[in-house]
């Protein structure tokens, strides 16, 4: 059987052959289907990208269907129990798991770019003191551009590898400094000593003590929390940091455009909107009312839904485990109790069964953030943090990848044809 479709233009009879390849079609072979004289061919609508590769890609794969979410192959269950975000940062980024002195070499080459220049400082005092910090995270990361002018280098590869060592490198120590900024307390320097998540608990947290010692339990919590957000295939903010690299500037540019999409309630937001959620809603009592308001369209049960999944959440799974060993141990919370019982109730649900809606990654990582003592503000900064590993290494894929062209959409343009300007005083 011939890998093709054939499509039949029934305003003209005319009959293509269109070659499939991986299971997609190419929206250029539409081109060639033409009726009127207008020399237009047909493009391919699809508004939001609900049946478009916008790539081909090797990083992330995800069956959503069935669950299952695979970085560079390995499940994600497996990544969680086993490794490091940094680990798996490496993974993502260089397509295999480390050799010990693989991995040596990345955590010393991350290591040792923790450190900002001090300037940063000076621009992050100039933030007024309620400052969101995802809006002071995307302006300072897009501002790092401005102090390392050859990461415009993009196709040199030593610069692009220094750049991807920064950006991991620097997130933590910038998100950290949002907070403590809007806290009125004096930034934390890195402590190199610690992993990767104790020394962003030291920048958060450490107070007039000498040495900050992270508490081992929420040290591996938050790690497997950047695991499982360290990426997530052609998302929001990963399509946004490929669209926008797609013009070649420098990453730091690319990825301050990432955090932007990221930041948006539907997206990144989607955990603090959660908790905020829980917050209004404040006792198991008023939950159906709550549904009642879902169903009805007044507003959404967030962290409830995924484009792409449509079966549990597998990242969710692994958090739900987490959030109760998390909070066993620091005591649950009221707003756990309402989340627990809003789950189940919408769980049964006729509408969010038949709309296949089930928990995804920011149901539950909110509450271990708050038990952590993390702020519902830095939430979405969570996110971006370890999502940093997947925007850069897609962004390099795409760069490397000799199909890619810079992005620009077609459009259906529905709008006046030409027409003469009109003098304002013979305007009704
Ligand atoms: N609560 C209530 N109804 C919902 C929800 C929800 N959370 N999500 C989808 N629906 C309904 C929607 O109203 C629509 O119903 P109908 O067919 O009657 O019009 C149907 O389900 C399909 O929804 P959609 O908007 O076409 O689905 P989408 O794929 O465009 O949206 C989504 C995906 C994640 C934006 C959406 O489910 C949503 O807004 N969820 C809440 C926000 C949230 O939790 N976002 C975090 C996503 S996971 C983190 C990440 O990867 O970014």
């Amino acid at each position: 059987m011939p890998d093709t479709l054939t499509v039949t233009d029934n305003r003209t009879g005319k009959t293509y052959d269109v070659p499939i390849e991986n299971g997609a079609v190419r929206a250029t072979a539409f081109e060639q289907m033409k009726a009127g004289d207008d020399g237009r061919g047909l493009v391919v609508y699809d508004p939001a990208f609900l049946n478009t590769a916008s790539c081909k890609s090797r990083v992330t794969y995800i069956d959503g269907d069935n669950g299952i979410l695979l970085y560079r192959g390995y499940p994600i269950e497996q990544l969680a129990e086993h490794s490091t975000y940094l680990e798996t940062a490496y993974l993502l980024v260089h397509g295999e798991l480390p050799t010990k002195a693989q991995a040596e070499e990345w955590i010393h080459d991350i290591t040792i770019h923790t450190l900002v220049h001090e300037n940063v400082k000076t621009f992050i005092d100039g933030f007024h003191h309620d400052a969101h910090p995802m809006g002071i995270l995307l302006s300072t990361v897009g501002a790092l551009s401005t102090f390392y002018p050859s990461a415009t280098q993009i196709y040199d590869e030593e610069t692009r590898r220094i750049s991807i060592y920064r950006l991991i490198a620097k997130m933590p120590t910038l998100a950290a400094f949002a907070y403590r900024h809007s806290l009125g307390l004096p930034y934390n320097y890195p402590d190199n000593d610690l992993s990767f998540p104790g020394n962003f608990l030291n920048m958060l947290f450490k107070m007039v003590e000498l040495k900050y010692q992270p508490v081992p339990e929420v040290e591996r919590a938050l790690d497997v929390l950047f695991i499982l957000h360290a990426d997530h295939e052609q998302n929001c903010s990963t399509n946004a940091m490929r669209s926008v690299g797609s013009s070649h500037p420098d990453p730091y540019s690319a990825t301050a455009a990432a955090i932007a999409a990221l930041y948006g309630p539907l997206h990144g937001g989607a955990n603090e909107a959660v908790v905020r959620m829980i917050d209004r809603i404040g006792t198991v009592d008023r939950i159906p009312d709550f549904i009642a308001g879902v169903k009805a369209g007044k507003e959404r049960l967030m962290g409830f839904g995924h484009r792409v999944y449509k079966n549990y959440d597998p990242r969710a799974k692994v958090i739900k485990r987490m959030a109760d060993q998390v909070l066993s141990a620091t005591g649950s919370t009221p707003r756990l109790d309402v989340a627990r019982e809003l789950e189940k109730i919408a769980l049964e649900d006729e509408y969010f069964v038949s709309r296949k809606l089930y928990p995804n990654v920011d149901f539950y990582s909110g509450f271990i953030y708050q038990a952590i003592g993390i702020p519902v503000e830095m939430f979405p900064v969570l996110f971006a943090i370890p999502r940093t590993a997947g925007w850069l290494s897609q962004w390099e894929e795409s760069l490397l990848d000799k199909e890619q062209k810079i992005s620009r959409p077609r459009q259906l343009y529905l709008g006046e044809q030409t027409r003469d300007y009109v003098p304002m005083e013979r305007r009704g």
